[in-house]
């Protein structure tokens, strides 16, 4: 219920300034460190894909697929529960070729993420997952990653999304799921 999510929500800290102005770090460590926590997040995502028996509709899926670094930590647990398999998008250079590139801009800079070729099976259902989404850069990186790789992206689901910062506009036509969500980024 909404008391729960109350509990995860405080167990992700909040750090105004880091790495800089005018970013607010959100911290996963708490909640990754509190097991009944970290078991009812993998669950609320397992709901996603499964469906709930109050008739919400799920997005079954054939692999999940997460982005380094954060997204491994709530991926691959969330495959094991699904009984699927876990992709991993990995930062540039970490993978042996022939490797998929996919290129995104950050506030300064940019990166890449890469999945090695044949990794997917053709077709595949994937579900991406991340801990926070907040421009969408690396979430649409992903899902252009997935695709070029012969995946089908069928949600991409976040534990936290920061309203305001254009994340979801960048995934418009894809289904985006959230657990939780905070409005005001820089005040919360
Ligand atoms: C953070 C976070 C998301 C991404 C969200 O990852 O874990 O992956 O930023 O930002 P965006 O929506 O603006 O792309 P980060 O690149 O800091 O690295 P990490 O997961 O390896 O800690
Ligand atoms: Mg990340």
């Amino acid at each position: 219920g909404s008391d729960r999510a109350a509990e995860v929500r405080a167990l992700i800290r909040d750090v105004p300034g880091y790495p800089h102005d005018p970013i607010v770090f959100r911290d996963i460590t708490p909640l990754l460190a509190d097991g009944e926590a970290l078991r009812d997040v993998v669950e609320a995502f397992a709901r996603l894909c499964e469906g709930s028996s109050d008739g919400a509709t799920g997005h079954p899926v054939d692999v999940v697929a997460g982005m380094e670094a954060r997204g491994f930590l709530l991926g691959a647990p969330l495959a094991t529960r699904l009984g699927v398999g876990f992709v991993p998008l990995r930062k540039a250079g970490k993978l042996p070729p022939p490797v998929e590139r996919v290129s995104y801009d950050l506030e300064y800079g940019s990166a890449a993420i890469e999945l090695r070729t044949g990794t997917l099976p053709a077709g595949a259902r994937v579900l991406l997952v991340d801990d926070v989404l907040a421009t969408g850069g690396t979430a649409a990186a992903a899902a252009e990653l997935v695709e070029r790789c012969g995946g089908q992206v069928v949600a991409a689901a976040f534990l936290l999304e920061l309203g305001g910062l254009g994340g979801r506009e960048r995934l418009t036509g894809r289904v985006v799921e959230t657990l939780l969500r905070v409005d005001d980024p820089a005040s919360s």
